[in-house]
């Protein structure tokens, strides 16, 4: 499991926020660019530490090739982040393992995708993911990431303001 950043603002109060980029996705920047585009993951993770900043949230983010490894990470998530968003790259397609993981945690979830994956083979049309999160962002790039981001912390907000 690769950790790529963390923040500790003074404010433990914060929301948290665990990000998690599936299989090759450390790559990027060098893997098919003319798809999934010139940024690298420390890029994104670096914007998301800006992003979540600015949206006054805490921030993890991790990378692992290994579904078991995506799977402990959500459930390491419970009691500690308030929300996940998710790049499942390849697994999106074939866990459900990583499907029953997001269910069982019950910890709001957004996926995310680079690529739109509705414009590309037929094998990346069907999410195991989407219907267990609070919503998906394909297709925009690096932007799917801070979209995302923007629309969990909003999301949390919501449903915070309306329980309270
Ligand atoms: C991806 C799309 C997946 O189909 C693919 O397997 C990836 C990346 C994306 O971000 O566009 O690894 O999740």
């Amino acid at each position: 499991m690769f950790f790529a950043g963390v923040i500790c603002p003074p404010d433990s109060s914060m929301s948290s926020i665990l990000v998690l980029h599936g299989p090759n996705l450390n790559l990027l920047g060098k893997r098919e660019p003319s798809i999934y585009g010139a940024v690298t993951l420390e890029q994104i993770n670096a914007q998301l530490l800006v992003e979540a900043a600015s949206l006054g949230v805490k921030l993890l983010a991790q990378q692992s090739n290994h579904e078991g490894e995506l799977i402990d990470a959500l459930h390491s998530a419970l009691g500690i982040h308030a929300g996940i968003l998710i790049n499942p790259g390849a697994y999106t397609h074939t866990s459900v393992a990583l499907r029953d993981a997001i269910a069982a945690v019950g910890i709001p979830t957004v996926e995310v995708h680079l690529s739109n994956i509705y414009r590309r083979e037929a094998f990346r049309h069907h999410s195991y993911i989407a219907p267990v999160a609070v919503g998906q962002i394909s297709g925009f790039g690096a932007d799917s990431y801070y979209l995302g981001l923007q629309a969990l912390v909003r999301h949390l907000r919501q449903v915070a303001t309306s329980t309270a």
